[in-house]
């Protein structure tokens, strides 16, 4: 069935790479992607650290890989030492941002306010959000996995979210880095109530990409990426090597 919503195939390399590596990672990305032209049969992003996204956007421009920032600030500038606007993102080429991740909400404490004001920074700079909510494992064995992804969710997006900026990423905690991943039912179920309170929240809720993210490979990503609801994945590890991220954004179906 066609969904209409193009999948896209996010790198999170989070606190990773120095600019000899990351410029030739992001190279070797765009060269496939511009070798596969109109083939492609995805949106790709890279989101490298905030000191690559500089020269990364260099080695992207000409490509069809877009640029994002992992974080930005709910503030529009002042005296913030070392936050990052949306609109320097902006200003260096990112077409997205990703906001809430699971390891600044428990590493930074960030709240589901704080997160919902970084996304309504970075949605009124023409930045694509990406809101990323997930359970803990604790969560989950409790039987609360749906219940707390959901309150995360409606929490953390902004009411003006529309879906052409607005991207949301199920990530469990325990998923991450862990090469645990949910059983595809499990996504399917959770993919499925996030659409269902999206479409709820938003007039275009259903035109919102949902991404699955958490120990996501080249091995196991077409079977993830077929899942009815699931319009992509957000990438950590595996993104971190072209051949292995490449595997990825190749079994992205066409819909
Ligand atoms: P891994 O792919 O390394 O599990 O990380 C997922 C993630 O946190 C992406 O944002």
């Amino acid at each position: 069935m066609k969904s209409g919503r193009r999948p896209l195939i996010a790198a999170n390399w989070k606190m990773n790479g120095l600019k000899a590596d990351g410029t030739a990672l992001a190279g070797a990305v765009a060269e496939r992607a511009k070798a596969a032209g109109t083939a492609l049969a995805a949106d790709i992003l890279i989101c490298p650290p905030a000191t690559l996204i500089a020269p990364v956007g260099d080695v992207l421009a000409g490509s069809p890989v877009w640029l994002g920032g992992q974080d930005c600030s709910p503030e529009t500038s002042g005296a913030f030492t070392g936050d990052i606007a949306a609109a320097m993102l902006r200003d260096l080429g990112c077409r997205a941002v990703i906001t809430g991740h699971s390891e600044r909400r428990a590493g930074h404490r960030e709240t589901n306010g704080q997160v919902r004001a970084k996304t309504s920074a970075a949605l009124a700079q023409g930045l694509v959000a990406i809101v990323c909510v997930g359970e803990t494992a604790a969560e989950r064995d409790a039987g609360q996995a749906l219940d707390v992804v959901g309150a995360r969710l409606l929490h953390s997006v902004p009411d003006e979210a529309k879906a052409a900026s607005l991207v949301v990423a199920y990530e469990p905690v325990w998923a991450i880095g862990t090469g645990r991943v949910p059983t595809l039912a499990e996504i399917e179920a959770m993919h499925r109530h996030i659409r269902t309170l999206l479409a709820d929240k938003l007039s275009d809720g259903a035109d919102v990409r949902i991404l699955y993210g958490g120990s996501v490979k080249a091995s196991n990503a077409r079977e993830i990426l077929a899942i009815a609801d699931v319009d992509g994945a957000l990438v950590g590890g595996a993104s971190l090597k072209a051949d292995e991220f490449w595997g990825i954004v190749e079994v992205a179906p066409t819909r």
